[in-house]
């Protein structure tokens, strides 16, 4: 009953955390491709080619249904994976569909025409590749018509994240919500389409302020799976063991893992 959790390096870990605590009796097979970490600066084909190689190892493991819980392969790489490359007794979900779901207020499976929405100016925070794909505009589009979304491409804050260093990580976070105010004064909603991005989501918070309402994945992508999952008993892969996998240094992986969940993770080798 294993399903698995990939993400470029620490970010998915927040789904991670959030995932195993709405599903308790599922195992999840964690992949970290810290070693090639960030993705955010990669072209498309060279996300496509680290996240297809990192599916199967988690295929592998016994994971016949991964999450994609990173934004940037998500954006970059998934329709093309779900084009051509997943066999049928195998799936790959992404984590953009949960988050546009709740902010035009859609339940999972509704394909009626778009509409409009109470939510009209939005902020996308996310990574530089993620900006330059404009999935969350287009996947947007399919549900909600006269929605302005303003993008801001993070640059610096995963690096930032994955080497630990938050004090740089909180500065570039405010510099990067001044540069999108300065394209949009008033937004009414955020978008924190980064999975590294929840753990600086109080910093995003206080520098947007409390009348913008910040969307962070984690929850969302949980309820998704949990609903997904009472509806695809099935896709519950044969593997047996919760497991955190690293193409990195493993030690160091598992101190910096350990130190954002704030309880003790362990990382092996991939
Ligand atoms: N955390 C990932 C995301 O959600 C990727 C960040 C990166 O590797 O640049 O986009």
């Amino acid at each position: 009953m294993a399903v698995g959790i990939f993400d470029s390096g620490l970010g998915g870990l927040t789904v991670l955390d959030a995932v195993s605590k709405r599903l308790p009796d599922v195992d999840f097979v964690y992949f970290g491709d810290n070693e090639h970490a960030p993705y955010g600066v990669r072209n498309a084909d060279d996300v496509y080619d680290l996240t297809t190689r990192a599916v199967e190892r988690l295929w592998a493991e016994g994971c016949d249904l991964v999450i994609l819980a990173c934004n940037t392969a998500s954006a970059a790489a998934l329709r093309r994976m779900q084009e051509s490359w997943i066999p049928h007794d195998k799936r790959v979900l992404g984590v953009f569909v949960p988050l546009i779901e709740a902010l035009t207020e859609r339940q999972w499976g509704d394909n009626t025409p778009p509409r409009e929405v109470a939510v009209k100016h939005v902020a996308l925070f996310a990574t530089p590749a993620t900006v330059a794909s404009r999935a969350f505009q287009r996947e947007l589009a399919f549900r909600a018509i006269g929605v302005d979304v303003e993008a801001q491409a993070c640059g610096g804050v995963v690096d930032a994240i994955e080497d630990g260093d938050l004090i740089l990580a909180e500065a570039l976070v405010r510099s990067h919500v001044d540069a999108l105010k300065r394209k949009m004064p008033e937004p009414q909603a955020a978008i924190l389409g980064c999975t590294h991005y929840p753990l600086m989501e109080q910093v995003f918070q206080d520098a947007l302020g409390e009348e913008v309402t910040v969307y962070s994945q984690a929850n969302l992508v949980a309820e998704s799976l949990a609903d997904y999952l009472a509806r695809h008993p099935h896709m519950k892969g044969p593997g047996e063991l919760s497991k955190f996998l690293t193409t990195g240094d493993p030690a160091r992986v598992s101190d910096r893992a350990t130190q954002f969940l704030r309880r003790k993770i362990t990382f092996d080798a991939a």
